[in-house]
């Protein structure tokens, strides 16, 4: 771990060398009390900036934050080139605050898009629903909870070049000889879940769940109707929860496939009983009785 940490930072200092040195250095005094950057100043190159942004999906919806904004290029590029609503650069460098706000002017995108002289880590970045980065592996580690416990389930995380340590990317992709990766946050969705499953003619069958999660994967132990079954893969992708099992219902053996939707400590959706002949389809309810994580 320590080795390739070590490789990490090396080809980090060999990138920043290998790269053209840009001419933005602090050309405004830095703010007292901001300290110094926490990794040096190396562009995205431009089609892994377009590359980032595709894999997020940026649309008209989002609010785009660049933590460690450079001279601005992801969030003005989100807001010209992608339609996003709202771009934030948080940038420590008072001299690429002051280049990002040129360049937004000269993109003409200068009323969607703003850039604080902020440390990312102390910075408000609640209202993002993307948050890209090309930071350092220790600093993608250091964010990491502030991250998951901020950003609202569903919202997208992108990194250029560095991962987040155990919390296996949703998706990651090459482009340009550079590696991209996204992970959507997760729901929070630990805990006892007591609930009904109503079937179209009325029955209520009622359930317990006993959830435990790690980032996007969970597993649960349930009882259902008075039977125990294990469920040991649960999806997540942001506040939408899914699996599948297998189980004998009346003597047959049934698929039964729930979709549902976590909301802070409630969940709705739907189980579908699959057999050879037939679907139903159940509404599914659910309350978190236990949140103590
Ligand atoms: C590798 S550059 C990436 C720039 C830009 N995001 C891009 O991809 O082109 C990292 C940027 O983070 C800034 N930075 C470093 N530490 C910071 C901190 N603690 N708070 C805010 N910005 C910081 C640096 O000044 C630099 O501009």
């Amino acid at each position: 771990m320590r080795r390739s940490f070590k490789f990490l930072s090396v080809l980090a200092v060999l990138t920043v060398v290998a790269a053209p040195i840009p001419k933005i250095q602090a050309q405004a005094p830095a703010k007292p009390g901001l300290g110094n950057p926490s990794v040096p100043y190396v562009p995205t190159p431009e089609e892994v900036v377009m590359g980032m942004l595709e894999l997020a999906n940026v649309g008209r919806e989002d609010v785009v934050y660049d933590l460690g904004s450079g001279d601005g290029r992801l969030v003005i590029t989100a807001a010209q080139k992608f339609g996003a609503k709202k771009g934030v650069g948080i940038e420590i460098n008072p001299g690429l605050v002051n280049k990002s706000r040129e360049n937004a002017k000269e993109a003409g995108v200068s009323d969607r898009v703003q850039f604080l002289n902020q440390d990312l880590f102390k910075s408000d970045f609640r209202e993002a629903s993307v948050v890209t980065l090309y930071l350092l592996p220790r600093l993608n580690l250091q964010l990491r909870p502030k991250l998951l416990s901020e950003l609202r389930p569903g919202s997208r995380v992108v990194s250029h070049a560095f991962s987040m340590g155990d919390w296996r990317p949703d998706k990651r992709v090459a482009i340009d000889n550079r590696t991209a990766y996204l992970w959507i946050i997760p729901a929070r969705v630990e805990g006892n879940w007591t609930g009904t499953l109503s079937t179209q003619s009325g029955q209520k069958i009622p359930y317990r769940m006993q959830i435990t999660q790690s980032f996007q994967n969970a597993r649960a132990m349930a009882e259902i109707a008075g039977t125990t079954v294990s469920l040991p893969q649960i999806r997540l992708v942001g506040d939408r929860l899914s699996f599948e099992h297998r189980q004998k219902i009346n003597g047959q053996d049934m698929r039964v496939r729930v979709n549902a939707q976590v909301v802070n400590n409630s969940l709705q959706g739907t189980a579908e009983v699959l057999n050879a002949n037939s679907t139903e389809t159940l509404s599914m309810t659910g309350t978190r009785a236990s949140t103590d994580q």
